[in-house]
Protein backbone atom coordinates (compact mmCIF):
# COMPACT_ATOMS: atom_id res chain seq x y z
CA UNK A 1 0.00 0.00 0.00
CA UNK A 2 1.01 3.35 -0.60
CA UNK A 3 1.35 5.70 2.31
CA UNK A 4 0.92 9.32 1.54
CA UNK A 5 3.73 11.51 2.18
CA UNK A 6 4.32 14.42 4.73
CA UNK A 7 3.38 17.26 3.48
CA UNK A 8 5.43 20.18 4.85
CA UNK A 9 4.78 24.28 3.82
CA UNK A 10 7.09 26.42 5.12
CA UNK A 11 6.64 30.34 5.97
CA UNK A 12 8.77 32.92 5.44
CA UNK A 13 11.89 32.51 2.50
CA UNK A 14 14.71 34.72 3.76
CA UNK A 15 18.25 33.78 5.06
CA UNK A 16 17.11 30.86 6.98
CA UNK A 17 14.06 29.75 4.88
CA UNK A 18 16.01 29.63 2.16
CA UNK A 19 18.49 27.28 4.10
CA UNK A 20 15.54 25.05 5.31
CA UNK A 21 13.59 24.53 1.79
CA UNK A 22 16.85 23.71 0.39
CA UNK A 23 17.92 20.65 2.69
CA UNK A 24 14.07 19.48 2.25
CA UNK A 25 14.40 19.45 -0.92
CA UNK A 26 18.14 18.14 -1.19
CA UNK A 27 17.56 15.21 2.18
CA UNK A 28 13.97 14.43 2.72
CA UNK A 29 12.55 12.25 -0.39
CA UNK A 30 10.58 11.11 2.03
CA UNK A 31 8.59 14.41 2.27
CA UNK A 32 6.67 16.36 0.04
CA UNK A 33 7.15 20.00 -0.09
CA UNK A 34 3.56 21.12 -0.41
CA UNK A 35 3.20 24.97 -0.61
CA UNK A 36 5.93 27.82 0.35
CA UNK A 37 4.27 31.50 1.73
CA UNK A 38 6.18 35.02 2.35
CA UNK A 39 4.97 38.01 1.59
CA UNK A 40 7.52 38.73 -0.99
CA UNK A 41 5.57 37.65 -4.07
CA UNK A 42 8.85 37.74 -6.24
CA UNK A 43 9.82 34.82 -3.85
CA UNK A 44 7.29 32.74 -6.02
CA UNK A 45 9.60 31.56 -8.41
CA UNK A 46 11.27 29.21 -5.99
CA UNK A 47 8.39 27.42 -6.57
CA UNK A 48 9.54 26.19 -9.94
CA UNK A 49 13.36 25.75 -8.97
CA UNK A 50 12.15 23.23 -6.20
CA UNK A 51 8.85 21.72 -7.92
CA UNK A 52 6.24 23.24 -5.35
CA UNK A 53 2.83 23.34 -6.59
CA UNK A 54 1.58 26.43 -4.35
CA UNK A 55 2.52 29.91 -3.17
CA UNK A 56 0.71 31.83 -0.97
CA UNK A 57 1.34 35.33 0.05
CA UNK A 58 -0.87 34.70 3.69
CA UNK A 59 0.83 32.31 6.50
CA UNK A 60 -3.27 31.75 7.55
CA UNK A 61 -4.14 30.69 3.83
CA UNK A 62 -1.36 27.81 3.77
CA UNK A 63 -1.91 26.79 7.27
CA UNK A 64 -5.45 26.29 5.97
CA UNK A 65 -4.53 24.29 3.43
CA UNK A 66 -5.40 20.30 4.41
CA UNK A 67 -3.21 18.42 2.86
CA UNK A 68 -0.49 20.67 4.76
CA UNK A 69 0.72 18.16 7.64
CA UNK A 70 3.17 20.59 9.30
CA UNK A 71 4.98 23.69 9.07
CA UNK A 72 8.60 25.60 9.24
CA UNK A 73 8.13 28.97 10.83
CA UNK A 74 11.27 31.00 9.28
CA UNK A 75 9.33 34.41 9.26
CA UNK A 76 10.84 37.70 11.23
CA UNK A 77 10.58 37.02 15.06
CA UNK A 78 7.59 39.19 15.58
CA UNK A 79 5.12 37.08 13.19
CA UNK A 80 6.50 33.56 15.19
CA UNK A 81 3.78 33.56 18.10
CA UNK A 82 0.78 34.23 16.35
CA UNK A 83 2.22 31.88 13.21
CA UNK A 84 2.59 29.15 15.93
CA UNK A 85 -1.01 29.64 17.58
CA UNK A 86 -2.73 29.68 14.76
CA UNK A 87 -1.05 26.48 13.55
CA UNK A 88 -1.36 24.99 16.50
CA UNK A 89 -5.37 25.57 16.40
CA UNK A 90 -5.61 23.94 13.22
CA UNK A 91 -3.38 21.09 14.56
CA UNK A 92 -0.17 21.43 12.19
CA UNK A 93 3.00 19.95 13.96
CA UNK A 94 5.34 22.85 14.13
CA UNK A 95 8.98 23.60 13.25
CA UNK A 96 9.68 27.14 14.28
CA UNK A 97 13.28 29.44 14.46
CA UNK A 98 14.54 30.96 17.63
CA UNK A 99 12.97 32.58 19.54
CA UNK A 100 9.07 32.17 19.80
CA UNK A 101 7.88 35.52 21.01
CA UNK A 102 10.49 38.43 22.44
CA UNK A 103 8.51 38.42 26.35
CA UNK A 104 8.21 34.77 28.28
CA UNK A 105 4.73 36.12 29.53
CA UNK A 106 4.01 34.97 25.50
CA UNK A 107 6.43 32.52 25.37
CA UNK A 108 5.00 30.87 27.90
CA UNK A 109 1.01 31.43 26.58
CA UNK A 110 2.65 29.19 23.09
CA UNK A 111 3.55 27.10 25.45
CA UNK A 112 0.02 26.14 26.86
CA UNK A 113 -1.45 26.33 23.30
CA UNK A 114 0.42 23.64 22.20
CA UNK A 115 -0.15 21.44 24.66
CA UNK A 116 -3.54 21.78 24.75
CA UNK A 117 -3.63 20.93 20.85
CA UNK A 118 -1.07 18.26 21.72
CA UNK A 119 0.85 19.29 18.48
CA UNK A 120 4.66 18.58 17.84
CA UNK A 121 6.65 21.37 18.32
CA UNK A 122 10.10 21.92 18.10
CA UNK A 123 12.63 25.31 17.86
CA UNK A 124 15.59 25.95 15.66
CA UNK A 125 18.42 25.79 18.22
CA UNK A 126 20.60 24.05 15.21
CA UNK A 127 23.84 24.37 17.29
CA UNK A 128 22.56 21.15 19.33
CA UNK A 129 22.52 19.24 16.06
CA UNK A 130 26.25 20.56 15.02
CA UNK A 131 28.46 16.93 14.55
CA UNK A 132 30.90 18.65 16.81
CA UNK A 133 28.55 19.81 19.65
CA UNK A 134 27.53 16.04 19.27
CA UNK A 135 30.82 14.91 20.43
CA UNK A 136 31.76 17.29 23.08
CA UNK A 137 28.39 16.60 24.72
CA UNK A 138 28.92 12.93 25.01
CA UNK A 139 32.43 13.56 26.54
CA UNK A 140 30.39 15.06 29.35
CA UNK A 141 27.57 13.47 29.79
CA UNK A 142 29.92 10.22 29.95
CA UNK A 143 32.20 11.33 32.50
CA UNK A 144 35.23 11.77 30.29
CA UNK A 145 36.30 14.94 32.17
CA UNK A 146 34.85 14.46 35.41
CA UNK A 147 32.75 16.85 37.05
CA UNK A 148 32.46 20.01 34.96
CA UNK A 149 33.44 22.73 37.07
CA UNK A 150 32.93 26.32 34.03
CA UNK A 151 31.89 26.13 30.46
CA UNK A 152 33.81 29.22 28.34
CA UNK A 153 32.13 29.59 25.42
CA UNK A 154 33.03 32.73 22.54
CA UNK A 155 30.54 33.70 20.34
CA UNK A 156 31.44 36.39 17.66
CA UNK A 157 29.04 37.24 14.41
CA UNK A 158 31.38 38.48 11.56
CA UNK A 159 29.05 41.53 11.08
CA UNK A 160 26.12 42.49 12.49
CA UNK A 161 22.05 42.38 10.67
CA UNK A 162 20.78 45.44 9.18
CA UNK A 163 19.94 48.12 11.74
CA UNK A 164 16.44 47.25 11.33
CA UNK A 165 16.32 43.52 11.91
CA UNK A 166 18.23 44.37 14.90
CA UNK A 167 15.48 47.03 15.69
CA UNK A 168 12.74 44.02 15.40
CA UNK A 169 15.21 41.51 16.89
CA UNK A 170 14.93 41.62 20.71
CA UNK A 171 18.71 42.93 20.68
CA UNK A 172 21.72 40.70 21.28
CA UNK A 173 20.40 38.69 24.09
CA UNK A 174 17.01 37.26 22.71
CA UNK A 175 18.65 36.95 19.01
CA UNK A 176 22.48 36.23 19.49
CA UNK A 177 23.10 34.85 23.03
CA UNK A 178 20.07 32.93 23.06
CA UNK A 179 21.77 30.08 21.34
CA UNK A 180 24.60 30.23 23.54
CA UNK A 181 22.38 29.75 26.79
CA UNK A 182 20.53 26.95 24.98
CA UNK A 183 23.89 25.55 24.26
CA UNK A 184 25.39 26.05 28.29
CA UNK A 185 22.36 24.79 29.48
CA UNK A 186 21.78 21.61 27.64
CA UNK A 187 25.65 20.96 28.27
CA UNK A 188 25.63 21.63 32.32
CA UNK A 189 22.44 19.70 32.75
CA UNK A 190 21.36 21.91 35.08
CA UNK A 191 18.91 25.31 35.37
CA UNK A 192 20.27 28.72 35.48
CA UNK A 193 19.76 30.23 38.67
CA UNK A 194 21.96 33.81 38.44
CA UNK A 195 22.94 35.96 35.45
CA UNK A 196 25.63 38.86 35.25
CA UNK A 197 26.02 40.99 32.25
CA UNK A 198 29.03 43.54 31.22
CA UNK A 199 28.27 44.80 27.92
CA UNK A 200 29.94 47.49 26.01
CA UNK A 201 28.62 49.62 22.42
CA UNK A 202 31.22 50.55 19.88
CA UNK A 203 28.86 50.48 16.69
CA UNK A 204 27.45 54.19 16.71
CA UNK A 205 24.54 53.18 14.75
CA UNK A 206 23.52 49.78 16.89
CA UNK A 207 23.90 52.24 19.95
CA UNK A 208 21.56 54.32 18.46
CA UNK A 209 19.00 51.40 17.90
CA UNK A 210 18.86 50.66 21.23
CA UNK A 211 21.15 47.71 21.33
CA UNK A 212 24.53 46.52 22.44
CA UNK A 213 27.48 44.42 20.25
CA UNK A 214 29.52 43.18 22.65
CA UNK A 215 28.92 41.86 26.08
CA UNK A 216 30.35 38.98 28.42
CA UNK A 217 27.74 36.90 30.57
CA UNK A 218 28.02 34.82 33.33
CA UNK A 219 25.76 32.59 34.32
CA UNK A 220 25.49 30.35 38.02
CA UNK A 221 23.89 26.88 37.73
CA UNK A 222 21.92 25.30 40.28
CA UNK A 223 24.37 22.86 40.20
CA UNK A 224 26.93 25.19 40.61
CA UNK A 225 28.48 24.83 37.58
CA UNK A 226 30.08 28.59 36.48
CA UNK A 227 29.64 29.64 32.45
CA UNK A 228 31.29 32.79 31.15
CA UNK A 229 29.76 33.96 27.03
CA UNK A 230 31.71 36.05 24.76
CA UNK A 231 29.53 38.07 22.38
CA UNK A 232 30.17 40.45 19.55
CA UNK A 233 28.20 41.55 16.64
CA UNK A 234 31.35 41.87 14.76
CA UNK A 235 34.32 39.64 14.33
CA UNK A 236 36.85 41.41 11.33
CA UNK A 237 38.15 37.48 11.11
CA UNK A 238 35.30 35.93 10.58
CA UNK A 239 32.38 33.50 12.56
CA UNK A 240 33.96 33.01 15.68
CA UNK A 241 32.30 29.95 17.77
CA UNK A 242 34.29 27.94 20.54
CA UNK A 243 33.64 26.01 23.30
CA UNK A 244 35.61 25.30 26.33
CA UNK A 245 34.65 22.72 29.32
CA UNK A 246 37.01 22.17 32.14
CA UNK A 247 36.29 19.47 34.84
CA UNK A 248 38.08 17.82 38.03
CA UNK A 249 39.22 15.32 35.27
CA UNK A 250 40.46 17.38 32.27
CA UNK A 251 39.27 19.42 29.67
CA UNK A 252 36.87 19.38 26.43
CA UNK A 253 35.73 21.78 23.64
CA UNK A 254 35.30 22.83 20.02
CA UNK A 255 37.66 24.96 18.33
CA UNK A 256 36.70 27.69 15.92
CA UNK A 257 35.79 26.09 12.41
CA UNK A 258 38.44 27.41 9.67
CA UNK A 259 37.87 27.26 6.05
CA UNK A 260 40.58 24.37 5.51
CA UNK A 261 42.57 22.39 8.32
CA UNK A 262 46.00 22.68 6.64
CA UNK A 263 48.38 25.31 7.74
CA UNK A 264 51.88 26.49 6.52
CA UNK A 265 54.83 27.51 9.14
CA UNK A 266 58.11 28.41 7.87
CA UNK A 267 61.20 30.72 8.80
CA UNK A 268 59.85 33.49 6.78
CA UNK A 269 55.82 33.38 7.85
CA UNK A 270 53.00 31.82 9.34
CA UNK A 271 49.91 30.59 7.09
CA UNK A 272 46.72 29.68 8.37
CA UNK A 273 43.21 29.53 7.11
CA UNK A 274 40.36 32.08 8.00
CA UNK A 275 37.33 31.14 10.27
CA UNK A 276 34.53 30.21 8.19
CA UNK A 277 32.64 33.15 7.01
CA UNK A 278 29.07 32.77 8.93
CA UNK A 279 26.51 30.61 10.09
CA UNK A 280 25.03 29.11 6.96
CA UNK A 281 28.91 27.37 6.12
CA UNK A 282 29.60 26.73 9.93
CA UNK A 283 26.43 24.89 10.97
CA UNK A 284 25.77 23.47 7.47
CA UNK A 285 25.75 20.19 8.65
CA UNK A 286 23.61 21.23 11.91
CA UNK A 287 20.51 22.73 9.73
CA UNK A 288 20.50 19.59 7.78
CA UNK A 289 20.71 16.93 11.11
CA UNK A 290 18.28 19.06 12.90
CA UNK A 291 15.85 18.62 9.92
CA UNK A 292 16.18 14.78 9.82
CA UNK A 293 15.08 15.07 13.51
CA UNK A 294 11.99 17.25 12.74
CA UNK A 295 11.33 14.98 10.01
CA UNK A 296 11.66 11.72 11.79
CA UNK A 297 9.79 12.71 14.83
CA UNK A 298 6.85 13.55 12.01
CA UNK A 299 7.35 10.30 10.06
CA UNK A 300 7.78 8.25 13.68
CA UNK A 301 5.36 9.89 15.52
CA UNK A 302 8.29 11.45 18.24
CA UNK A 303 8.34 13.93 20.33
CA UNK A 304 11.21 16.40 19.38
CA UNK A 305 14.23 16.14 21.77
CA UNK A 306 14.64 20.32 21.40
CA UNK A 307 10.80 21.94 22.15
CA UNK A 308 8.65 25.00 23.68
CA UNK A 309 10.21 23.68 27.15
CA UNK A 310 13.99 24.93 25.61
CA UNK A 311 12.23 28.06 23.74
CA UNK A 312 10.53 29.18 27.57
CA UNK A 313 13.96 28.25 29.26
CA UNK A 314 16.12 30.42 27.02
CA UNK A 315 13.93 33.69 26.66
CA UNK A 316 14.19 33.64 30.32
CA UNK A 317 17.63 33.68 30.55
CA UNK A 318 17.71 36.05 27.95
CA UNK A 319 15.71 38.60 29.70
CA UNK A 320 16.97 38.65 32.82
CA UNK A 321 20.78 39.04 30.78
CA UNK A 322 18.83 42.20 29.76
CA UNK A 323 17.52 43.23 32.95
CA UNK A 324 21.45 42.45 34.44
CA UNK A 325 23.12 45.53 32.15
CA UNK A 326 20.60 47.70 32.56
CA UNK A 327 20.15 47.58 36.61
CA UNK A 328 23.91 46.74 36.65
CA UNK A 329 23.40 43.93 38.77
CA UNK A 330 23.12 40.07 39.04
CA UNK A 331 19.31 38.75 38.24
CA UNK A 332 18.03 35.86 39.81
CA UNK A 333 16.05 33.92 37.40
CA UNK A 334 13.22 33.00 40.19
CA UNK A 335 12.61 36.54 40.21
CA UNK A 336 11.11 36.25 36.65
CA UNK A 337 8.19 35.47 36.13
N1 LIG B 1 18.82 29.29 13.75
C1 LIG B 1 19.59 30.11 13.08
O1 LIG B 1 20.76 29.86 12.88
C2 LIG B 1 18.99 31.38 12.52
C3 LIG B 1 19.74 32.12 11.59
C4 LIG B 1 19.15 33.27 11.06
C5 LIG B 1 17.88 33.67 11.44
N2 LIG B 1 17.21 32.93 12.37
C6 LIG B 1 15.85 33.33 12.81
O2 LIG B 1 14.98 33.14 11.69
C7 LIG B 1 14.02 34.18 11.60
C8 LIG B 1 14.12 34.82 10.21
O3 LIG B 1 15.39 35.40 10.06
P1 LIG B 1 16.04 35.66 8.62
O4 LIG B 1 17.41 36.13 8.88
O5 LIG B 1 15.81 34.52 7.72
O6 LIG B 1 15.13 36.90 8.16
P2 LIG B 1 14.91 37.46 6.69
O7 LIG B 1 14.49 38.87 6.87
O8 LIG B 1 16.09 37.15 5.83
O9 LIG B 1 13.69 36.59 6.14
C9 LIG B 1 12.38 36.69 6.59
C10 LIG B 1 11.44 36.35 5.43
O10 LIG B 1 10.10 36.33 5.94
C11 LIG B 1 9.25 37.06 5.04
N3 LIG B 1 8.10 37.54 5.81
C12 LIG B 1 7.94 38.71 6.46
N4 LIG B 1 6.74 38.72 7.07
C13 LIG B 1 6.14 37.54 6.78
C14 LIG B 1 4.88 36.97 7.12
N5 LIG B 1 3.99 37.62 7.88
N6 LIG B 1 4.59 35.73 6.65
C15 LIG B 1 5.46 35.07 5.87
N7 LIG B 1 6.67 35.58 5.52
C16 LIG B 1 6.99 36.79 5.97
C17 LIG B 1 10.15 38.13 4.47
O11 LIG B 1 9.64 38.63 3.24
C18 LIG B 1 11.46 37.38 4.29
O12 LIG B 1 11.53 36.73 3.05
C19 LIG B 1 14.32 35.13 12.75
O13 LIG B 1 13.43 34.84 13.78
C20 LIG B 1 15.74 34.80 13.18
O14 LIG B 1 15.95 34.97 14.57
C21 LIG B 1 17.73 31.79 12.90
Amino acid sequence: MNKKKISIGVIGIGRIGKIHLKNLFNHFKSIKIEAISDTNEKLKKLCKKYNIGKFYKSYQDLIKDKSIDAVLICSPTSFHSKQIIFAAKHKKDIFCEKPVDLSLEKTIEVLNIINKNKVKFMIGFNRRFDPDFIKVKKMVDEGKIGKVQTIKITSRDPNPPSIDYIKNSGGLFIDMTIHDFDMACNIANSEVNEVFTSVNTINKKIKKAGDIDTALTTLKFENNIICSIDNSRKSVYGYDQRIEIFGSKGMCGIDKKNNTNTFLINDKKIKKSFPKDFFITRYKDAYINEMKEFVDCLINNNKPSVGIEDAVNSIRIAIAAKLSYKKNKKVELKTLY
